[in-house]
């Protein structure tokens, strides 16, 4: 288990997106989802980030009708930092099949774009027929590899972001409000 490390004090400067703009945005994006899936909805969620948007995703898809199936798989490409290091390692393994069917899948940011990638190729690897890509947030301006996501919550400048499942080391996943963060240089 890796302990929390001291941490350099960190600053929540600005909330970009309340939680009830939030909550209307995630409407939006179940909406467009229920049009694309219909029940047959397949989710593969990538840890940790996205588990707060996930969480209320679902049920607004339910609200709108949907059965969804959750499975997540872990991808780590950053560490405690505020940058991301341009390499995804798969943490664990997929619990439910997704061999010939059509996958939606979840993520918190598309920063680089390395993560998403990697997770799709990993679902393509093990047959899924599909696809489809959900990021609760986009970040263009750091992209690295070519990849867009089928469904955007909020497309960002390149600010780091915390706080409704996103964190600065584990640290403000909590908060119900999305938050740019500035982190003193040491
Ligand atoms: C973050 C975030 C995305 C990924 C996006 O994950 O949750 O999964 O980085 O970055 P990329 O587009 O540059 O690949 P992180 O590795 O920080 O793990 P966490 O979700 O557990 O916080």
């Amino acid at each position: 288990m890796t302990p929390l490390t001291p941490l350099a004090p960190a600053r929540i400067e600005t909330v970009l997106f309340s939680a009830a703009r939030i909550r209307e945005r995630v409407d939006e994006v179940a909406i467009d989802i229920a049009a694309d899936f219909g029940d047959d909805c397949r989710i593969v969620a990538i840890l940790k980030g996205s588990f707060v948007f996930v969480a209320d995703l679902i049920r607004q898809l339910s609200g709108r009708g949907l059965h969804p199936v959750v499975d997540f798989i872990g991808i780590s490409s950053y560490g405690a930092e505020t940058v991301s290091c341009g390499a995804a390692t798969l943490q664990g393994q997929l619990s439910l099949p997704v061999q010939g069917r059509r996958i939606l899948l979840i993520d918190d940011i598309l920063d680089t774009g390395v993560t998403l990638q990697a997770a799709t190729r990993l679902l393509l690897d093990n047959g899924a027929s599909e696809v489809r890509t959900c990021v609760l947030l986009d970040k263009p301006a750091r992209r690295i590899v070519p990849i867009r996501a089928d469904f955007v919550g909020f497309t960002i400048d390149n600010v780091f972001v915390v706080g409704y499942g996103l964190d600065y080391d584990n640290r403000y996943r909590h908060l119900p409000y999305l938050a740019t963060l500035t982190v003193p240089a040491p």
